[in-house]
């Protein structure tokens, strides 16, 4: 083990360098190393700081998701309040706009910044001394929700600046998900029996808002940087343009966007528009307009706000991808734990360039609450690559022809009776063999983020199924190579490599096999946060509700669903043929360390002695446990320093342990 001296040195240079490239790729897309060289500074980094637990500070690279789950966010208030831009949607308005503002300041030459005006969420991020000290988000402009430990885990977002940073300032800028991140979300959420996000930009929003950070963590979001709220160090020379504002960022770590133009006159900037208005679809985030800003950071401060919307920059919106056409009928799918989902069959209409087909329904509610009838015309939304939606009938449009739907009450599958309970949106189909249950069940289980079983695809898995070969997912593993010929297409080659790939399989970690077993409301997030806490199903199937929810981001519904299926007598049966076909069902040894704080929540109130906060904070994390900012049910341990705050009082109430000081010394040795 290196001496604290050596440590101390080999960190900081680990970090320096880890910053510098981690730069590179995120917010320059354009990197000088390897991901493997990348990727071994970090487990050196790691290694050092798990040797030297007292040098782990909250802006290591290594601690962009150290954070534990909150009770609730907290409210900021913001120094410069968060303007919002007026619209336009034609050239006539931009040239409007144009003109009204050069008559305000008139004799005077004006350039522009064009910029795309991205479909996400805007965000605060204050820097202190070089570190992120705040991340908050809009709000209502004057005050948002302190959302910094979501944020820190945007690996586009630095955790630290240069030194020659401004002392203070703060930087704003949208937090969105990728279109393939979206669909990539929506569709583990639906293998979850999730509701889905109508849009990227609910998705990142509802990402952003998670109290638990390791939730956000999985969610690809990234941010441009599109301004600089405030500088406040009397040392730093503010720059005189927008263009060279965002240059400036970019030198200090920031990713901006490398879409936007400079124009010198208005005509060049409705020629942007334009432009825009075709490649938008290319682009592979939503961005539903164009931002116009006048360059010039005197004029814009001349020209100030009207309102909430300043006159120095207006937001040209693009045309919605929508159009018309024929709801032909709605028909069913049978999900994997039985639920009957609604699609509408449409008339075929292109949509920008694309044929749809289908269009997603959720479920009966979303037919009721968007009013539409079979026959009916009904308008169509693409946005981008997004599974299409239908946004609403056209009532004129109606011949009185039109069917109301009605959800059949009886599986289109297997014919049996379907059941809807009054708490939940979806119809089920009671039958617990029903094929169509079983096939989306299969389907799931050798998915790429479940058992990822290559060359058992959807087909197979019917064939399998239809043939009767496979009547639960544990009969996988009983195949034999006679068996798989029996069936039409596969030959003596693809036998063998499906048989391999069902035998690799079995040693897949146990997050992974616990999202493959299909457990209502368990999605890749919730398994990884059960294989981590449990280490192996046996431990798992015998968890009561009461553990389940100590667990944070674990609520009832989750605890009852896990709890409902280890008690069902033919799950039980499945995972012992598991077992027996050598599955495994633990964690592999080593694989995960069990810290002592393990599962446990700490908040801190009032001055420790020996400690400042934030070193409590991070002896609590090198241990393993999280440390909160209020109180809550699931709180372990209040830890009272002197002169205790109000905490101290809600602790009480809540009958959460409160230990001094000392006790806590105890505990961390
Ligand atoms: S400038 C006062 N630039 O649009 C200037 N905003 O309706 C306001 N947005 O809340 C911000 N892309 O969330 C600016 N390139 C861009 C933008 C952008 C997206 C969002 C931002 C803001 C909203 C204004």
């Amino acid at each position: 083990m290196p001496d604290i001296e050596t440590a101390k040195k080999q960190i900081a240079e680990l970090r320096e360098r880890l910053s510098y490239h981690s730069y590179r790729y995120y917010a320059l897309d354009s990197p000088e190393i390897s991901d493997a060289e990348y990727d071994r500074m970090m487990v050196d980094l790691r290694s050092l700081e798990e040797q030297h637990p007292e040098l782990i500070t909250p802006d290591s690279p290594t601690q962009r998701v150290g954070a534990a789950p909150l009770a609730e966010f907290g409210t900021v208030e913001h120094p410069k309040p968060l303007l919002s831009l007026a619209n336009v949607f034609s050239d006539d308005e931009l040239l409007a706009w144009h003109k009204r503002i050069s008559n305000l300041v008139p004799n005077q030459a004006m350039d522009f910044v064009c910029e795309l005006k991205m479909d996400g969420l805007a965000v605060a991020l204050t820097y202190v001394d070089g570190k992120l000290m705040r991340g908050a988000t809009r709000g209502d402009g004057f005050r948002g929700e302190d959302i910094k430990q979501n944020l820190r885990t945007i690996k586009s977002i630095p955790l630290a600046v240069p030194k020659n940073a401004p002392r203070k300032f703060e930087v704003r800028g949208e937090v969105y998900l990728s279109k393939k991140g979206f669909e990539k979300l929506n569709r583990e959420r639906a293998a979850e029996e999730l509701p889905l996000f109508a849009n990227p930009r609910n998705a990142a929003a509802g990402s952003l808002r998670q109290l638990d950070p390791r939730v956000t963590a999985r969610r690809p979001l990234d941010i441009y940087i599109y301004a600089i709220g405030y500088i406040d160090d009397p040392s730093v020379k503010a720059p005189a343009t927008h263009w060279e504002m965002m240059e400036y960022l970019k030198s200090l770590g920031f990713r901006i966007s490398p879409y936007s133009a400079k124009t010198a006159n208005i005509d060049e900037a409705t020629r942007y528009y334009h432009r825009w208005c075709d490649w938008r679809e290319k682009l592979d985030f939503e961005a539903d307009g164009v931002v116009i800003k006048v360059n010039s950071l005197a004029l814009q401060e001349t020209l100030g706000a009207v309102g909430h919307d300043p006159r120095w920059a207006v937001a040209y919106k693009f045309p919605a991808i929508q159009a018309t056409t024929k709801l032909l009928d709605i028909g069913i799918n049978v999900g994997r734990t039985g639920s009957l989902n609604p699609y509408a069959i449409l008339e075929p209409v292109s949509v920008s360039g694309v044929t749809i087909k289908r269009a997603t329904l959720h479920n009966e509610e979303d037919i009721r609450r968007k009013g539409l009838r079979i026959g009916d015309t009904v308008i169509v939304q693409r946005a981008g690559d997004v599974i299409p939606e239908i946004v609403a009938p056209v009532i004129s449009k109606r011949t009185g022809e039109e069917k109301e739907f009605v959800m059949p009450d009886r599986c289109p599958s297997c014919g049996s009776e379907v059941y809807k309970s009054a708490d939940e949106a979806a119809a089920r189909c009671t039958n617990a063999s029903c094929p169509a249950q079983l096939h989306r069940l299969v389907e799931h289980f050798v998915s790429r983020n479940a058992m990822d079983i290559d060359g058992v695809g959807e087909k197979i898995a019917a064939s399998l199924i239809s043939n009767g070969l496979v009547k639960d997912a544990s009969d996988l593993y009983y195949l034999t190579k006679e068996q798989l010929l029996t069936i039409n297409g596969i030959e003596e080659k693809s036998a063998n490599n499906m048989l391999e790939a069902i035998d690799e399989s079995k040693g897949r970690s146990l997050e992974r096999l616990i999202f493959a077993l299909g457990i209502r409301h368990v999605g890749a997030e919730i398994a990884d946060i059960l294989a981590n806490h449990f280490g192996s199903i046996d431990a798992l199937s015998q968890a009561t509700e009461e553990e389940l929810t100590q667990i944070p981001a674990i609520g009832p519904k989750i605890a009852g669903s896990i709890v409902a299926f280890f008690q069902k007598a033919v799950n039980r049966s499945i995972i012992e043929r598991l077992e027996q076909a050598g599955v495994a069902l633990k964690e592999r040894e080593g694989a995960k360390k069990d810290l002592p704080f393990k599962g446990q929540q700490f908040v801190l109130t009032g001055t420790l002695a020996s400690f400042t906060r934030s070193e409590a904070e991070t002896r609590i994390k090198a241990l393993g446990g999280g440390v909160g900012s209020s109180v809550s049910k699931k709180t372990t341990y209040v830890v009272a320093g002197a002169d205790p705050g109000s905490k101290l009082e809600k602790a009480r109430k809540l009958g959460v342990k409160i230990i001094g000081e000392d006790e806590f010394l105890k505990l961390i040795k």
